[in-house]
């Protein structure tokens, strides 16, 4: 039998939420700062409800995305290594996601025989008890605090322990950050670690413009879907009529910035009311909205940005192709 997402947080599981240290925009503020202004924006985070998110694992298993299959496959030859020489007491993972790659972290506590607790930490609440179910009837040693917040407000509230973490960011997420906020997060987490903590960061490298392209343009529409799913989520949450038949999903390699560029570009001239802000948006045909950037990184710019946040490179680990860079970094 299916279990609603209700019945399921009416259960065992809660989240515990993350208080914001710096004040963020709610989503009208935001969207009035971002989508009413040119150059039009969305920020990605607003992706992340329950459909984004499973679109998101969709496009994971897509042929062409080949970020989470090599991250997956580094993860799977190095995270006794990683475990070993880290022995965390817990294990906080931010935009953990279904924390799909991180069950090699707990195979490898399992196989060295070390007991370690579990934060996930992600904006989608659905998505946190979902995969909080699954991780208990999975592991049931591990012990579970999942947290529920935004990452953009601050790292200051995360509940305190007197124990070694280890912080872990997957699936180049750092990437979704213009450069200068990349580094000024990497900082941040830097200022909260510890003697004894590591960062485990995942970093998707500069290659080929036909391999990035095919990643974010999958022949299934996966990624497209995902893309128009952010106006299915204004739609709701702001009562905004956006058509979706009427935007086209586009994304291309920045050359010049090394990052690809996400885009919803309007099929036609047309008006969308916004009637929560009160607000109305033309587009003519043509105009976009940017919706993701995707920075691709060299090994000296992902080593350089760890060092300018003032952590050392333990490890630095990569696949054959050095199409993605998993970094063990400590303080
Ligand atoms: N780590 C997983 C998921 C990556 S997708 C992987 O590597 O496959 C990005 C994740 O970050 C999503 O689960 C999304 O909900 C979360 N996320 C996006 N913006 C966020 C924010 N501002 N604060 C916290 N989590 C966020
Ligand atoms: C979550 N993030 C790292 C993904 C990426 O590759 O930038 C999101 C994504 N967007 C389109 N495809 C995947």
């Amino acid at each position: 039998m299916q279990v609603s997402y209700q019945e399921r947080q009416a259960g065992e599981i809660a989240c515990t939420t993350v208080m914001p240290t710096r004040p963020v925009p709610g989503m009208v503020e935001d969207i009035r700062e971002s989508l009413l202004k040119q150059p039009r924006s969305i920020s990605p985070k607003y992706f992340y409800d329950e459909r984004g998110s499973e679109l998101f694992d969709q496009i994971c298993s897509t042929p062409e995305y080949y970020p989470t299959r090599t991250e997956n496959n580094i993860l799977d030859r190095y995270a006794k290594k990683i475990i070993d020489k880290t022995r965390p007491d817990q294990i906080l993972e931010l935009g953990s996601g279904y924390s799909t790659k991180t069950r090699h972290l707990f195979d490898a506590c399992e196989f060295v025989n070390h007991n370690c607790g579990y934060a996930p930490f992600d904006v989608c609440e659905e998505v946190l008890i979902d995969s909080a179910v699954k991780l208990t009837e999975e592991y049931q040693w591990l012990e579970l605090n999942p947290l529920l917040g935004d990452y953009h407000a601050g790292l200051g509230n995360l509940p305190l322990i007197h124990a070694n973490r280890l912080f872990v960011f997957l699936g180049s997420t750092i990437g979704n950050f213009e450069e200068n906020n990349a580094l000024k997060f990497i900082a941040e987490l830097s200022n909260i670690m510890k003697p004894g903590d590591y960062l485990l960061l995942g970093a998707d490298r500069v290659k080929e413009n036909k391999v990035l392209h095919a990643a974010y343009n999958d022949a299934e529409g996966i990624t497209a879907e995902f893309n128009l799913n952010v106006l299915r989520v204004i739609n709701r949450e702001l009562d905004a009529n956006f058509n979706l038949d009427e935007f086209t999903h586009s994304a291309s390699f920045n050359t010049t910035k090394n990052r690809i560029e996400m885009r919803l570009i309007s099929n036609m001239n047309q008006d969308v009311e916004i009637n929560e802000m009160n607000e109305s948006i033309h587009f003519e045909q043509g105009d976009d909205i940017l919706t993701e950037i995707s920075q691709k990184y060299t090994y000296e710019g992902i080593e350089g940005m760890l060092a300018a946040a003032n952590l050392t490179t333990i490890d630095h680990f990569e696949d054959d192709k050095a199409y993605f860079s998993l970094i063990l970094a400590g303080k």
